[in-house]
């Protein structure tokens, strides 16, 4: 079984970036042949800095591998190092109808919060395929928020196959129901375009900071909270803390008499625990880019290989070969 997955190089990764989909998709390492890479053509279409997307994507390689990418298992490699992408991409986009874009979330929320739109933003989800459809994977490791754009892909699959034949396999998103979203410092969606996120690897006393500045409410300590389940520093403890923790914690709230500093300050801890192995092996890393980038260049040739077959079977298929 082929797995793949991609994450945009658009900024620090936060805890809904682990918790949605780095931390499943690490998990699936075992299940079968992972390719996982840098989306940093996608990253184009809202980051317009080139020293920033260079930054991020080293970033994004670094806090991967620190949080358990096993290169002897799986291809990891930055998209634009497998640039037949874009070629199928284009093969993509004439059986891709205008309407299946427009109905995208992702691209409606972008024009609703005021973006002027760009044609990659909207061709977006073509580029989405064509990085699914040819490794020929078969399962999609993403958060919720990405499960359209799958089906998308699958949809763009089935109208090939019918044109051309039998090019392409059809893959199925895979989205752990459980962790689909994990909510920001605000109790919104955590996401880097509402500036709520908690980092997996922030600077200590920055995060603190976010971590006890948790938007609550004003009910003294001593209160009962029948809604403890709710509470978004609870939420979040179910996360990062051992097993029965939280629960330990949410039963207290339940109760009265636990402040809501205190539950924020053992957070807090929680957190910095949770990652404290991934966070020493990350500054190993950083001290040794030689064989950050060695790692990437393998990925990307054996990637290439199988990008490149797959390619030739959709030219020979619509007649360009
Ligand atoms: P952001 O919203 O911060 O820009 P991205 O859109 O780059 O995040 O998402 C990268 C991956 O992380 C996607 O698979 C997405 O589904 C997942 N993800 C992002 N935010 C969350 C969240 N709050 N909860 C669960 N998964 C998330
Ligand atoms: N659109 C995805 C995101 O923003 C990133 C991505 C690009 C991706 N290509 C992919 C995810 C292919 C899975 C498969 O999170």
């Amino acid at each position: 079984m082929r797995i793949l997955s991609g994450i945009q190089p658009s900024g620090a990764l936060h805890l809904g970036n682990y918790f949605g989909m780095m931390k499943p998709a690490l998990e699936l390492q075992d299940q079968g042949e992972a390719y996982y890479f840098i989306a940093n053509y996608h990253s184009m279409t809202s980051v317009f800095d080139a020293a920033q997307r260079r930054q991020n994507t080293l970033d994004v390689a670094l806090d991967f591998l620190a949080c358990g990418l096993d290169p002897k298992k799986t291809v990891f490699f930055r998209q634009s190092d497998v640039p037949e992408v874009t070629e199928l991409s284009w093969l993509l986009t004439s059986v891709t109808p205008m309407g299946l874009l427009e109905r995208c979330h992702s691209y409606k929320d972008k024009l609703a919060r005021g973006l002027s739109p760009n044609h990659g933003l909207f061709a977006y989800p073509v580029l989405m395929a064509a990085d699914i459809l040819i490794y020929d994977s078969n399962l999609v490791p993403v958060g919720r928020d990405q499960k359209q754009h799958v089906e998308v892909t699958r949809d763009i699959a089935i109208k090939f196959n019918q044109q051309y034949g039998e090019v392409f396999v059809i893959p199925e998103p895979r989205i752990r129901e459980e962790v689909a979203v994990v909510p920001g410092t605000d109790g919104q969606k955590m996401s880097k375009s509402y500036g709520n996120t908690i980092e997996i690897f922030g600077e200590e006393k920055a995060t603190r900071k976010k971590i006890m500045g948790l938007v609550m409410d004003s009910r003294t300590p001593a209160e009962p909270k029948p809604d403890a389940d709710r509470n978004l520093a609870i939420q979040l403890m179910k996360l990062v803390a051992p097993a029965g923790v939280a629960q330990e914690f949410e039963a207290r709230l339940r109760a009265g008499g636990l402040g809501y500093g205190d539950l924020k300050k053992a957070l807090f801890e929680h957190y910095w625990e949770h990652f404290a192995a991934a966070r020493r092996k990350r500054a190993e890393l950083a001290a040794d880019l030689d064989y950050v980038h060695q790692i990437l260049q393998e990925g990307a040739a054996r990637a290439r290989a199988q990008a490149r077959g797959v390619l030739q079977r959709a030219k020979r298929a619509s007649g360009l070969e």
